[in-house]
């Protein structure tokens, strides 16, 4: 059994009266803790982030090699043929039609670029006005004040409110799972469509971009729209030339078994903002790719990106990015998300014969499940039972080390749990999943009921 130490030090935490092993190495899909023990890393860190796994030799060297060549450039004077050389792989990647990329330190930075980037979009369409965004309730976009504002997670956002102009816009989040009793898919895709519509009326020519997570990840478990969702918001949106941006940190670069996560519901995006599996977590980044038509729009313009941050677009990043697409596209890491993240769904789906697993949902290796206290009324556990961190905590006892999360019905009520594992997992490694998780939620049950 691995010691759990209280935490004693100068870094500032999460939760202070919570105890953690200590985590020392990583490897392939596994972590190691101080004692030996090993976890599988099924929701690939915190979260979805480990795509190429742990301890890649490859990408070491070649973030160790630039970082002795260079790892940034006077951005000012110089250009750096690296960095566009990086640059046209990340089009060549992306969905046809994307043409122009930038790259920051992250997700949240990923999002506020792509939102500045719609805001210039507009003022050189001599629109200045067009300053607000839609977003959805239940989805998260990142950690800045306008990326927790623009975004829909209530426990995240909460505490700063009061920093928020509060002046964009939301709409209901489209959980086909968790939809009216009753209600038909059709019909209910039909209301959320009637929201954007109604809600872009109400506002002429204010909004400059609506923001979504294609599957939405941390707030609900990887849960994917009705069939035609995207494309008739879409067809509002185009209508009134406002721009789609999607937020690919989490579902972008192979995760969900397709290059990014739009590419499933027709890619009607014009920003994609990405993160996290770009770099596989060797290095911070983050990036915007752009569709060639908004780009245009820019460049004619005559003005330069009006966005500058130290580590945009610098050497150092260009190596990492360039060695982990090497990875994901020479090592066939798409398709194996999509083979072996079909593989772990089914068996996942065994497990909607416990009583409390209601529904299995998601794409590739972004996969969720929802926890209910009655399958037919689709009722949400008691929220003192704290199911999800329970079962994660349980987790942790069978070597897995898994994110659960709550607020999944009404952002207070319902548990849920993500799972994001590494896109070189094994359908070997799929079984031991589901094993170990299968035995956490029985730990976790017997615990709330004791
Ligand atoms: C969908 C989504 N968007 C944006 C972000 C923010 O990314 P970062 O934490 O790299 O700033 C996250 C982080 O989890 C995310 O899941």
């Amino acid at each position: 059994m691995a010691s759990y130490r209280t935490l004693n030090s100068q870094l500032i935490v999460a939760d202070y009266a919570r105890s953690y092993p200590e985590i020392v190495r990583g490897e392939g899909v596994y972590l190691y803790d101080s004692e030996g023990r090993r976890y599988l890393d099924a929701a690939g860190c915190t979260a979805a982030v480990t795509h190429i796994g742990h301890g890649d030799a490859r990408v070491a060297e070649a973030l160790a090699a630039q970082a002795k060549t260079l790892a940034v450039h006077p951005t000012h004077l110089f250009h750096s043929p690296l960095v566009e050389a990086y640059f046209e792989r990340l089009c060549a990647f992306a969905p046809d039609g994307f043409s122009r990329a930038w790259t920051i330190s992250g997700g949240t930075e990923a999002i506020e670029n792509s939102l500045k980037l719609a805001y210039q979009y507009h003022r050189a369409k001599g629109r200045p006005k067009r300053t607000r965004f839609v977003g959805r309730w239940d989805s998260y976009h990142g950690n800045s004040v306008t990326a927790l504002d623009v975004g829909g997670m209530v426990g995240r956002r909460s505490f700063y409110t009061a920093l928020m102009p509060s002046q964009h816009l939301h709409l209901r989040s489209c959980q086909p799972y968790r939809r009216p009793a009753g209600q038909s898919e059709q019909a209910y895709e039909d209301e959320l469509v009637t929201e954007l519509a109604d809600l872009v009326e109400a506002h002429p020519d204010e909004i400059a971009a609506f923001v979504a997570e294609p599957l939405v990840g941390s707030a609900l478990g990887a849960v994917g729209p009705t069939p035609a969702y995207f494309e008739r918001i879409a067809e509002i949106c185009r209508a009134h030339d406002i721009l789609i941006i999607a937020d690919e940190v989490m579902t972008g670069f192979g995760r969900t078994g397709r290059n990014f996560g739009c590419e499933h519901f027709g890619t009607h995006a014009d920003v994609l903002a990405c993160a996290k599996g770009i770099s596989g977590g060797y290095l911070p980044l983050g990036a915007l790719l752009v569709r060639d038509e908004v780009a245009e729009v820019l460049r004619d313009s005559g003005d330069p990106f009006f966005s500058g941050q130290t580590y945009a677009c610098i050497p150092l990043a260009a190596a990492v990015g360039l060695a982990v697409l090497d990875r994901i596209e020479g090592d066939g890491l798409v398709d194996n998300a999509r083979e072996v993240g079909g593989y772990l769904k089914a068996q996942l789906s065994t497990l909607l014969e416990h009583p409390h697993v209601g529904d299995v949902r998601g794409e590739g290796l972004f996969l969720g499940i929802e926890f209910v206290a009655d399958k037919t009324t689709k009722a949400p556990l008691d929220p003192d039972w704290r199911f999800s961190k329970r079962v994660e905590a349980a987790a942790l006892h069978h070597g897995l080390v898994t994110l659960g999360a709550r607020g999944t019905v009404d952002h207070v009520l319902g548990d849920h749990m993500l799972f994001a594992p590494p896109l070189i997992l094994t359908t070997a490694q799929a079984d031991e999943l589901v094993a170990g998780l299968s035995a956490s939620i029985d730990d976790a049950l017997a615990a709330c009921q004791a």
